[in-house]
């Protein structure tokens, strides 16, 4: 069963191997490969900020993703990924779906989630459709689709 829990210092190694992770580069939009020194200053900086919510996504309690929401005002945008051993298995609607009921619960200011997503990167395209969200027309803009789920109904 998928179990979300927030990401504490511990996560640091594992943060840094998804983000290191080809496939995971080529879905982003800073894609080089980083270090863990620069890791590190980032992910602590990500734990203690307010604006940053964490989660790590555990199966059976081995821990197959995460999900990042970066809260601005009454938006929060959206950064996930499952771990190579676990992608294809259909889990990633599920697991979106359980990260945006705990973040609307602790968070009830947001009034809508989005999502950037690279052309070609279809099973997350997929995932935003299948939860509803709305592809929105953004003008000149050919790298990414931008994608909004409003939460305020
Ligand atoms: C994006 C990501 C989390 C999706 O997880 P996944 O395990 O690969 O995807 P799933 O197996 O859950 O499939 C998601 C959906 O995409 C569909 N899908 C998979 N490959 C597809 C393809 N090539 N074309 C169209 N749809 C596809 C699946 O059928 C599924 O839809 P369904 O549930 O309606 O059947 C994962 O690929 C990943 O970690 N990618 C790297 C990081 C990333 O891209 N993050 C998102 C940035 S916006």
């Amino acid at each position: 069963m998928i179990n979300l829990r927030l990401a504490n210092e511990r996560d640091c190694q594992r943060y840094l191997d998804w983000r290191n992770d080809p496939v995971v580069r080529e879905s982003a939009f800073e894609s080089s490969p980083i270090e863990f020194k620069t890791h590190k200053v980032w992910f602590l900086g990500k734990l203690e900020s307010p604006e940053s919510i964490l989660y790590v996504v555990e199966l059976d309690n081995s821990a197959i993703g995460q999900v990042r929401f970066e809260i601005d005002d009454e938006v929060a945008e959206v950064n996930y990924s499952i771990d190579e051993n676990y992608r294809g298995k259909r889990l990633a609607s599920s697991m979106m779906s359980c990260a945006i009921e705990k973040l609307l619960m602790k968070n009830r200011n947001v009034k809508s989630v989005v999502a950037k997503v690279k052309q070609g990167n279809l099973p997350s395209m997929k995932v935003f459709e299948n939860l509803s969200f709305t592809k929105k027309d953004c003008k000149n803009q050919e790298d990414y689709s931008v994608f909004e789920l409003q939460t305020n109904f």
